[in-house]
């Protein structure tokens, strides 16, 4: 496994690498688990190499104190990616990704920001599509893998790829639960042992609005994810909504013929998780 920590290195190495073999790419922040190791396994599987970057992307987060507390495990990061067999892992700087200033520019995701985590997080999603553009621009991958823990966020580089004829195919990942149904994420990690015990409530919830969902209304539904996280000292609802798979928009109509997926943002204390489920 190599790793490079400029754009001239990697881009070196790459330029090695005969055209014709597949390049699979896995964007990252980082304080890997379970479910990105999972991702690169895939991509492992359907290319013929692998390229992991891990940047902590300073344009997407909203609020200073959530950067500075996103957990760094660097050493940890390097040794469960040389156990999935990875074969190049990008760790640049932030001058090298951002040459000039650090800032996101802006897009027209056609409103797709414009909902639940763009709605809660301010100019999140520029930030994301900036560094995913960026990235892909030096990667040059064959296909490029996203969790679904992060619906939107994988819909909105869907819509950046499509709307900027970007040469790359975008592929879904599953999301990766704990045992207790907890989806994983790196912010786990920042839980302590009682919020950590509560935290599997969030999928629990997901589960049981898809059971009932082809019997309720949406505001039943609404109603009832409410009164259970008011019921609850330590989860905190920020946002539940039941929107269009495709376009994000939330509805209070259930419409045939259209996919809907349930979407949860909680807090536990000052850690906030996300979660979704498709419902139909
Ligand atoms: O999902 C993430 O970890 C980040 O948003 C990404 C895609 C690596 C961009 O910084």
């Amino acid at each position: 496994m190599n790793v490079f920590k400029t754009v001239e290195l990697l881009q070196k190495n790459l330029m090695l690498i005969d055209k014709n073999r597949s390049i699979g790419f896995v964007p990252t922040m980082g304080a890997l688990h379970k479910g990105h190791l999972s991702i690169v396994k895939k991509a492992k599987k359907e290319n013929d190499l692998v390229v992991v970057s891990i940047f902590v992307n300073p344009t997407q987060f909203d609020k200073a104190d959530d950067l500075k507390s996103y957990p760094v495990t660097i050493d940890n990061d390097l040794k469960l990616l040389k156990e999935t067999h990875c074969d190049i892992v990008f760790i640049p700087a932030v001058e090298d990704v951002y040459p000039g200033n650090v800032q996101s520019s802006n897009f027209d995701f056609d409103g797709l920001d414009k909902v639940m985590e763009g709605a809660f997080r301010d100019g999140h999603f520029d930030g994301v599509g900036t560094v995913v553009k960026r990235l892909f621009e030096i990667v040059k991958p064959t296909r490029a893998y996203f969790g679904e823990k992060d619906f939107q966020q994988l819909q909105i580089i869907n819509k950046m790829v499509e709307k900027g004829k970007i040469p790359v195919q975008i592929v879904p990942c599953e999301i990766y639960r704990e045992n207790d149904g907890l989806a994983m994420s790196s912010r786990n990690t920042r839980l302590s042992e009682a919020q950590r015990k509560e935290a599997p409530l969030i999928h629990q919830t997901l589960l049981n609005v898809k059971k009932i969902f082809s019997e309720k209304d949406i505001k039943y539904i609404q109603k009832m994810v409410e009164d259970i996280f008011k019921s609850n000292t330590i989860l905190e609802l920020e946002y539940f909504e039941i929107a269009d798979t495709n376009t994000l928009l939330s509805t209070n109509n259930k419409l045939p013929n259209t996919s809907y997926r349930a979407f949860i943002a909680v807090f536990a204390g000052k850690v906030r998780l996300i979660d979704n489920l498709a419902l139909n």
